[in-house]
Formats: structure tokens, sequence, C-alpha cells
């Protein structure tokens, strides 16, 4: 499976803060944004990675991560000329899925919570249909949101509707057979201008293959929309690795323990920070290791 992340946009919500950054590139406690989604393909264990954004932010996208390969990745760009739909990704990104089923994550969506690793890899095994999750929020009219019976079979799924019939709002989070790029080629722009996901997941609807797995209430989605829900993000953050000691998202940490990287690798990306907590994190992991202490 192939994994795409879209970290294009606006980031007009944001302004100032993003006037010149992109949004997904401004810091979530200690890393920046982007490293959240990525942690999640790693962790489905999607190695093949495109990242999709502007003319503008790429080329820091390109500096940051370079080609991947010192996190065990491939990672590849593409440019979104202007912020035409989420859906667009699966037509810019056409020849990098190939013949491949795909998952697609926002590149300012952060997702945390126990067995999540477990479910991404039953999604990542997906090899007909669309996946999408359900997650309850108090403002559903905000996002796409899916309806679904007792068997978790989806009855309807809308886009920011006035009348949500239901409060399980569709995160930026979605896996797909190939029939995704078809399916994205062939739907028409909304009213607001974009190709929508929520269309590609009504043409999946409408085929009788889409499957929604609800996510529980303990389960963390977080918002990063606006001033004040990226500053919970970043507490939120920084409450969970204070308590435990365990970092959320690091993405160096996931490579080594998914065996992408060794001892040496490990040590080599925590040399530039050895002076912050970030560097001698990743430091212990290697020495508790290497020492047979268990760190997890
Ligand atoms: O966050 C989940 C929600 O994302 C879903 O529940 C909705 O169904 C889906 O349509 C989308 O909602 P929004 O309309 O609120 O998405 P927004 O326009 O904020 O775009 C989401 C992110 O994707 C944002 O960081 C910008 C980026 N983006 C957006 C568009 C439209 C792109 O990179 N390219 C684009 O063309």
């Amino acid at each position: 499976m192939k994994g795409i992340i879209l970290a294009g946009g606006s980031g007009t919500r944001l302004y100032p803060l993003t006037r010149v950054l992109s949004k997904q590139l401004i810091p979530v406690y200690d890393k920046p944004m982007i490293y959240y989604p990525l942690s999640v393909l790693m962790l489905a264990g999607i190695q093949d990675i495109l990242i999709i954004s502007t003319p503008r932010d790429l080329p820091q996208f390109q500096e940051l991560f370079g080609d991947g390969s010192h996190l065990g990745l491939t990672i590849s760009y593409t440019i979104q000329p202007r912020p035409e739909g989420l859906a667009q990704a699966f037509v810019l990104g056409k020849s990098f899925i190939g013949d491949d089923s795909v998952a697609l994550i926002l590149g300012d969506n952060i997702f945390f919570g126990s067995g999540f690793s477990h479910i991404l890899d039953k999604c990542s095994a997906l090899t007909e249909g669309g996946l999408i999750f359900g997650y309850p929020v108090k403002d559903p009219e905000r996002y796409g949101v899916v309806e679904f019976n007792q068997e978790n079979r989806v009855v309807g799924i809308e886009e920011k509707p006035e009348h949500p019939k239901s409060k399980f709002a569709v995160p930026g989070l979605y896996f797909y057979d190939n029939d995704v790029i078809e399916i994205a080629e062939n739907i028409n722009p909304s009213p607001r201008g974009e190709l929508e996901i929520t269309d590609v997941n009504m043409e999946y609807l409408h085929r009788g293959k889409l499957q929604v797995q609800p996510l529980s209430r303990g389960f963390c989605w977080l918002d990063t929309g606006t001033h004040e829900s990226l500053q919970q993000a970043a507490s939120y953050v920084q409450a969970v690795q204070d308590r435990q000691g365990l970092k959320v998202a690091c993405i160096e940490e996931i490579a080594y323990s998914l065996g992408y990287i060794n001892s040496e690798q490990m040590t080599k990306l925590a040399q530039d920070m050895l002076k912050n907590q970030y560097g001698q994190y990743l430091m212990d992991i290697v020495n508790e290791k290497e020492t047979g202490s268990t760190f997890s």
C-alpha cells in the first residue's frame, strides 16, 4: 500500500501564523505538525510516501525529509498548484499510486490512542473498497459526517451538513483500493469549487464498498484548525509525553522500532539534537535497547 500526505491549502484560518509558513510545518509542542500524520502512515507499515503541497511550501518539506531514506522510507513530492480539493490528491498522485491501494492522510490531522497500531494493521491490509473512520464530536456540522447502523454498515455520508444525522465526524484518514483514481477523476467540483473526498466516499457507498471503523471515545483525534485548538493539541501532547516519558509521533523512534534503521543510524539522527530533550530521548532508546532494559 502507498501513502499520501496532503499538506497544502492556504492556511488562512491560522493567519498570521501561516502567512509565510505552511500550516503543516508549525510546531505542535516539540515537533512539526506533519510528523503526526507521517507517524500514522509509518505505523500502518507504509514506507512509500508522497507529500503533496503548494508551490511555495513544497521545498521546505523536501528540506525537512529529503528522500526519506534516513527513516527507512521512500518519500517523493508533488505540487498541488491550487487547493482544489482533497480528492485531487489521487489525480495528482496517479502515477505514484500505480496499481496499488492507497492511504490518504491530511497533513494537519493528529491521531493518538491505545490500539491504533492494531487498527492500522487491519486497514493497510485492505485490497477492496474504501475504509473511513467515524469519531464522535460535539460539532459534527464542521466535518464530513457518517451515519452507520449497529453492524457498522454505512447508511449515509454528507459533507458539512446543516443538520447532521449523526455525531460521527469523518477524520482525515482514508484507505482505498486502486479504483479511487478512476473515481476521483470522474467526480465534479462541488459548489465550493473542490473535488470533495465525501463525493469519493459516496461513490464507494453507492458501489456497496464503503466500510466505517468507529473510533471509541478513549481515542484522540485532535483538531488544529484554530489558534485555540492548536494550543490545546500542543498541551495534550505535552501532558501525555510528560506523564509517560514516551513521545507521541516520534518518527525516528517508530523507524527504529520497526527495524527500518539501526542503532548507528538512530544515533546519527540524534546527533544535532543532543542539547535538547528530543535528541536525548532518541539516545535513551538506543541505550536502553543495547543494555536490554525495557523502554516501551
Ligand atoms: O479534517 C477532516 C475533514 O477534512 C473531513 O471531515 C471533511 O470531510 C473534509 O472535507 C475536510 O474538511 P475541510 O473542508 O475542513 O478541510 P480543509 O479545507 O480544512 O482541508 C483540510 C486540510 O487539507 C488542510 O490542512 C488544507 C489541506 N488541503 C485542503 C484542500 C481543499 C490541501 O492540501 N489541498 C486542498 O485542495
